[in-house]
């Protein structure tokens, strides 16, 4: 059985005032049935770990440096984000690939990093338009999964967000056929490379544009074990019927 994970990505978003988020989330989900994270920026992460700890809900953080610790200015480590209270770090995010230059060689050695500080990476993949329209999502999706996931990792210690760059934050979704595609392939892609045993155990997140009302319908699709939500994790409100969502599917 495939652990479901509804995980939510604030992105460069939230100061002290967001923290009661935090707090009405954990009132609205007080026995959690799947694993729920919240990723804020780092600057919030101890203190979301605090308000969360025996909750049930963990913390995540949204990139790490590949190395332990060293002269890398602005950077921020993996054991800093363990000790900072993260369980999870997403790695390889298509804003990530885009503003900082990120290529999988680099999300590949991050997360080596986080697996070696005892994170579980969350590495994302995701075609953008232009190549959806070309018909080469299945290829991208292919050599983004074959360069980015180092070969250390074990089925407890993976997870894989399929993010289409053009449903992040637009409001565009894709079907479910397509979804269920690229799913299935990213399923077929892990069992080759790693085993039956192990490519069956990784959690496979759908992300993009999704919200209350089509979270159901999206987890509904076969291969898809939660979601990777930006906007509408940014409030309890919007977050909680996610994840009710993901517990009835
Ligand atoms: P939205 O849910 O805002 O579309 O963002 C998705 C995302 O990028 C999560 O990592």
């Amino acid at each position: 059985m495939v652990r479901k994970l509804a995980a939510g990505n604030w992105k460069m978003n939230g100061t002290a005032e967001n923290l009661g988020e935090v707090d009405a989330l954990k009132a609205a989900l007080p026995r959690p049935e799947v694993d729920v994270l919240i990723c804020p920026p780092t600057t919030l992460l101890s203190r979301v770990a605090e308000r969360l700890d025996g909750s049930g809900i963990g913390t995540g953080g949204q990139d790490c440096h590949s190395v332990r610790a060293g002269a890398h200015t602005g950077d921020i480590s993996a054991p800093m984000l363990a000790d900072a209270g993260a369980s999870h770090v997403i790695l390889g995010h298509s804003e990530r690939r885009n503003d900082h230059g990120e290529t999988d060689a680099d999300v590949r050695d991050k997360a080596k990093g986080a697996i070696a500080a005892d994170l579980t990476p969350i590495i994302c993949v995701g075609e953008t338009l232009a190549e959806r329209e070309a018909a080469n999502t299945l290829a991208i999706i292919g050599g983004q999964l074959a360069g980015s996931i180092p070969d250390i990792v074990t089925g407890d210690r993976l997870v894989i967000a399929y993010e289409p760059v053009w449903a992040i934050g637009t409001g565009k979704v894709p079907d479910t056929d397509q979804i269920g595609e690229v799913h299935d392939f990213i399923r077929a892609k892990l069992e080759q490379r790693f085993g039956v045993g192990v490519g069956r155990a990784v959690p496979i997140l759908y992300g993009g544009s999704v919200k209350a009302g089509n979270a159901a319908e999206i987890f509904a699709v076969s291969n898809v074990g939660g979601a990777l939500v930006g906007g509408a994790s940014l409030k309890a409100a919007d977050f909680a019927p996610i994840v009710a969502a993901l517990q009835g599917a």
